[in-house]
């Protein structure tokens, strides 16, 4: 009995001091942050069930490793005070604090130009009679916007030749943030970026970030971001990078076609360099430049008709503040054209799916042969009935008559004309082709032009015409006097010298 009875009086007991002590509560933000500068509100309230509980003070205090200083204090008969060094920036929010007759349950103050020591956890303690002291506290944080500023490490950068090593040429400093920016770049470089904390005393951080990439004339006109993150901010900088680079030359106008006697052509200097290249400047190698040139700024210019003299090894010199450098051509003169119609297309060309230009030239070589052996066959004919010599049985193809024909050893008698599939390589390409395609020019009225002898069968040049036609030389075969052969079959052989 005595022990039911000692347990429902601690029972009371314990309820009356549980709701003894939440009938008083005092309530804050749990955190509060502000930039530098700006104000903060820092709210505390009583809330009290009790009407016999009185508020005899509320005191705001300021606890700082550990030590607590007080900031102000509102007493119900001796009004407000404010201490130093928040004197002129902590007013409470609710003016009847500081009457006569005070409400003292909202006890908020504003906090006005925030400085960084301001940081530190904030105290509200309200004083009553007869309950005693509540209190609460709260986290002020005090930001500051940090200074964002990204440079060229200089207004250009100088790449020199076989340069390797990376340079710095761009930083960007986000200074004094608090917390600290996140920093990254953005850009189509291949460099790298350094980053460097550095904290000041006053708790701000300044993050420092240099971009370092090798200089060379691919870097030039490139776009840097340096991108800055700051709380939910993003500040971005752009700067475009300007490259001081030595000329790159290359000469152009040769086209590996400069006949005897062709007209006009030039050389032209082209150059890649920055700043630009001023004065370009024409040498020939080991000789004297022709007297025919004419140099106008990057072009030379060959005045009237190509000469054997106009060959040689042309160099152009550019120059720029970065350097100097030249390119060079070497420059043939061939006797007769060399035409480029020929179905000569470059091994690595195949794959590279320039299928238009595979058929065009392969179209341009069939109507060359077609055209050829009509005129042929006509100009064939026609000389026919004058025809008083020897027969000659031998089969002859076409061939390229003029370049190579003395110097190829004789074919023996093999079929006509042999069908590469269509894939063959160009190595096997006959050099007939272009010799056909050179028969455009064929003139048989300019006499003086000598050229080496060719044969030609007639007969099998009518069907078997295609782009890939492969023809035969023969050695000249001096004792056939007579240029026409008619054949029993019907077909002509010819057999006489070609001119131009
Ligand atoms: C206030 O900051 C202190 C450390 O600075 C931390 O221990 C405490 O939990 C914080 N209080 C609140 C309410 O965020
Ligand atoms: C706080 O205490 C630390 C050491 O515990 C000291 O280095 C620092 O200066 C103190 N800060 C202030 C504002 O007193
Ligand atoms: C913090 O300190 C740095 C240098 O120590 C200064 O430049 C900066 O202005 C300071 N920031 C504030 C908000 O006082
Ligand atoms: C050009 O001349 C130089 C000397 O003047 C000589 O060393 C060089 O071999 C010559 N080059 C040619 C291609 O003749
Ligand atoms: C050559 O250069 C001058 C200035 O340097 C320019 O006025 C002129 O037009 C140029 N001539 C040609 C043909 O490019
Ligand atoms: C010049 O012609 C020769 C003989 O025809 C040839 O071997 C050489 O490759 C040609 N050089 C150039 C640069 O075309």
């Amino acid at each position: 009995m005595a022990v039911l009875m000692l347990s429902s009086f601690l029972i009371c007991l314990l309820a009356a001091t549980l709701s003894a002590a939440q009938s008083q509560v005092v309530q804050v933000d749990d955190r509060v942050s502000g930039f530098v500068g700006t104000e903060v509100v820092l709210s505390c309230t009583f809330s009290n069930t009790n009407p016999t509980v009185k508020i005899t003070q509320v005191t705001w205090q300021k606890l700082l490793n550990g030590t607590k200083q007080n900031v102000a204090i509102a007493n119900p008969t001796m009004g407000v005070s404010v201490l130093p060094p928040y004197k002129d920036r902590v007013t409470f929010r609710n003016p009847a604090v500081g009457y006569s007759t005070p409400s003292l349950e909202d006890a908020t103050i504003r906090l006005s130009g925030l400085r960084l020591s301001d940081e530190a956890a904030y105290i509200c303690e309200y004083a009553t009679f007869p309950a005693g002291n509540r209190e609460n506290q709260l986290n002020l944080t005090v930001l500051a916007k940090p200074i964002t500023r990204m440079t060229l490490t200089s207004p250009t950068i100088t790449a020199q030749a076989g340069e390797t090593s990376k340079k710095v040429v761009a930083t960007c400093v986000s200074s004094n943030g608090k917390p600290p920016s996140v920093i990254t770049w953005e850009t189509k470089l291949k460099g790298e970026p350094t980053f460097q904390e550095t904290r000041n005393p006053n708790g701000t951080v300044t993050v420092h970030s240099n971009y370092l990439v090798v200089p060379s004339r691919e870097i030039h006109r490139q776009q840097l971001t340096c991108i800055v993150n700051y709380q939910s901010e993003r500040i971005t900088n752009s700067l475009t990078l300007n490259v001081l680079y030595e000329p790159e030359v290359t000469i152009e106008g040769f086209d590996g076609n400069w006949y005897l006697n062709r007209q006009d052509v030039k050389l032209t200097c082209k150059s890649d360099a920055n700043p630009p290249v001023t004065v370009y400047q024409w040498k020939l190698l080991n000789g004297t430049m022709p007297v025919n040139v004419e140099v106008l700024n990057s072009t030379l210019f060959f005045k009237g008709p190509v000469t054997r003299d106009l060959a040689g090894t042309y160099v152009c010199e550019a120059a720029n503040v970065i350097g100097t450098r030249s390119g060079l051509v070497e420059v043939n003169v061939t006797e007769f054209p060399n035409i480029p119609g020929g179905p000569r297309i470059p091994p690595d060309e195949h794959s590279s799916g320039s299928m238009a230009a595979v058929i065009g030239g392969a179209v341009g070589g069939v109507i060359l042969l077609v055209l050829a052996a009509v005129l042929l066959f006509v100009f064939l004919r026609r000389r026919q009935r004058t025809f008083k010599g020897d027969y000659n049985t031998k089969k002859h193809v076409f061939g390229n008559g003029y370049s190579k024909a003395a110097g190829l050893p004789p074919h023996p008698p093999m079929p006509q004309s042999l069908h590469y599939p269509d894939d063959s390589d160009d190595e096997k390409k006959p050099a007939g082709i272009s010799g056909l395609g050179g028969e455009q020019d064929f003139d048989p009225d300019s006499e003086d032009l000598k050229r080496p002898y060719f044969t030609v069968d007639e007969g099998e040049s009518h069907e078997d015409f295609d782009g890939r036609t492969l023809s035969f030389q023969y050695d000249p075969e001096p004792e056939i006097a007579d240029d026409m052969v008619s054949q029993n079959d019907g077909s002509v052989i010819s057999k006489k010298e070609w001119y131009v």
